[in-house]
């Protein structure tokens, strides 16, 4: 019997066009198309702009947001080759809209001000904890343009040691989850941007839990659902962080 998504389908009605077994054949992961229609809510998507979607992955975010928002889409990956992603966007009709790119995060090809807005889910994580990272990514956006992510995270920072419940599951890369707090203090101290949203995706456990088990059901893929069930949202969940690139630093005269 299939897992009953309907919870999912409330809090996300965009994302409920798009079909299930696409989802599962493309996860990497979270489910992408929850997580950007989450993460889209808090940006201000026009027709004709254009997105940078890094580390994009089987490129079902930025399927979806050229097919909500009609922008143009820079579907960049690393580790998926863009001739695999451009497959998928012409069986989604939209060639015209979303570009296959393979791209490492830190030696991008776009020219400067190129982009009205950056996106990147489940992915900034990887590269983006860096002190320098988002500094050294800001001149691909245009001044007053916004950046956003969605991240798997820590609803609050831990002192050295995960909490003892989630000791057996954990993966020496979990090191790179933060809080909301931690991820607004990373970018605010860099002084290009104004930090306007960086919150928490409520229930947030729920649906990568759900997710995972959903994925697990069908394809056999084993995730983290276990570890992420008992937590039940203590620590685990889903961080969103939004904000806009600043005309002048904040700092300099
Ligand atoms: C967990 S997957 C998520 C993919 C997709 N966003 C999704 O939600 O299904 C993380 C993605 O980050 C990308 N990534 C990791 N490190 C990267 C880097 N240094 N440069 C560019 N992309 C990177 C990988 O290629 C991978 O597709």
């Amino acid at each position: 019997m299939q897992l009953d998504d309907s919870f999912a389908r409330e809090r996300f009605p965009r994302s409920t066009k798009y079909d299930r077994d696409w989802m599962i054949a493309n996860s990497m992961g979270p489910n992408a198309v929850w997580i950007t229609e989450f993460l889209s809510e808090a940006l201000e998507l026009k027709p004709g702009m254009k997105v940078l979607d890094l580390g994009c992955g089987k490129a079902m975010s930025s399927i979806f947001l050229a097919r909500e928002f009609s922008v143009e889409v820079w579907a960049n990956d690393l580790w998926i080759p863009a001739s695999v992603n451009e497959t998928r966007i012409r069986e989604a009709g939209l060639t015209h809209q979303i570009h296959a790119v393979h791209a490492e995060a830190h030696s991008l090809p776009y020219e400067e001000a190129f982009f009205d807005v950056i996106v990147s889910l489940d992915a900034f994580h990887y590269f983006g904890t860096d002190d320098l990272y988002l500094g050294n990514l800001a001149p691909f956006l245009k001044k007053g343009g916004q950046i956003g992510i969605v991240s798997p995270g820590l609803l609050r920072e831990f002192e050295r040691d995960p909490p003892e419940h989630l000791q057996p599951g954990w993966a020496w890369d979990f090191a790179s989850f933060h809080s909301p707090d931690w991820w607004s203090r990373h970018w605010d101290r860099i002084g290009k941007f104004d930090v306007q949203t960086a919150d928490w995706l409520q229930d947030g456990w729920k649906f990568w839990a759900h997710w995972d088990r959903v994925c697990e059901e069908a394809a056999g893929v084993k995730g983290d659902a276990e570890m992420v069930e008992t937590d039940a949202g203590r620590t685990l969940g889903f961080v969103r962080v939004v904000a806009t690139l600043r005309e002048t630093e904040r700092w300099r005269s």
